[in-house]
């Protein structure tokens, strides 16, 4: 398939355009827009896609927390909580209101949306990260109700720990998969589920935690996401 990358960074886009191009020997494009940023940006994406027949959309573009923390004290609160809507749930809307209509007058295609294991469960002193990962799946389960009957497929992916420069993995393991191994794993589940968590450690750890009453869960992920807290902290004072 021809490939439009989009995202804030024309030198990476750049490289990964050129990378796709020689080794699949396609056609790419690129389109930089910032989506934290409302003005402009989906007119600029929308003229650049003109013309195009777009089969496939990947809502993967987020942000996290630097390192979990209390609602009120996430630095910079203000900035986050518009960067974090924008970035997590506004751009699922309308880039999904820019590609639907034509997939249905062709009556097929595919929308992938990637949301997270975070949105499952609220999820303490991530809870704004938490909120905007249940509004993707909630999403996407609503919009794959509507548009089944059309031809349209529409996924909600929700991802545990993948090693990348958002979760600051940096050597993969068995549960904590390289992102080339979680999405070759994740996009065999195309069609056969409309939810999934990608990949089979994933689905191992979700199956664990569907027989935890939920209070429990939350009280898991509080003591799990202080730790994590306590260890930053501490760093962050050495440094
Ligand atoms: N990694 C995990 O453990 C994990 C788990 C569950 C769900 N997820 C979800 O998976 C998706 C991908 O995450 P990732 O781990 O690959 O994150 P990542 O390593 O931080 O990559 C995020 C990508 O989004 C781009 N981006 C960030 N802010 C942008 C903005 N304002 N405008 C345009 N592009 C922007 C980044 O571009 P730059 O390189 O220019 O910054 C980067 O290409 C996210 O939706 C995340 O919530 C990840």
């Amino acid at each position: 398939m021809k490939v439009v990358l989009i995202s804030r960074s024309k030198e990476k886009l750049d490289k990964v355009a050129s990378e796709i191009r020689e080794k699949y020997q396609v056609e790419t494009k690129v389109i930089v827009a910032d989506f934290g940023e409302t003005e402009d940006t989906y007119t600029r994406i929308k003229a650049g896609l003109e013309g195009l027949e777009i089969g496939v959309l990947v809502n993967n573009v987020g942000i996290s927390y630097a390192y979990p923390e209390y609602f009120l004290d996430v630095p910079d609160l203000d900035k986050t909580i518009d960067q974090m809507t924008n970035i997590n749930i506004l751009s699922v809307c309308k880039m999904t209101r820019l590609v639907l209509p034509g997939m249905l007058e062709r009556s097929k295609g595919v929308v992938l949306n990637i949301a997270s294991a975070a949105g499952m469960y609220p999820t303490p002193l991530l809870t704004l990260y938490s909120a905007t990962k249940a509004f993707v799946d909630f999403f996407s389960r609503g919009l794959q109700a509507e548009y089944k009957s059309k031809g349209i497929i529409v996924q909600s992916v929700l991802p545990y720990y993948v090693a990348t420069k958002m979760s600051k993995i940096r050597k993969p393991t068995f549960d904590k998969p390289s992102p080339e191994m979680y999405v070759r794993a994740a996009l065999g589940t195309v069609g056969l589920q409309s939810r999934t968590s990608g990949c089979i450690p994933h689905a191992l750890i979700g199956w664990i935690f569907s027989f935890l009453p939920t209070s429990t869960a939350i009280n898991f992920l509080m003591k799990k996401n202080k730790q994590i807290r306590a260890r930053h902290m501490k760093k962050m004072k050495e440094n």
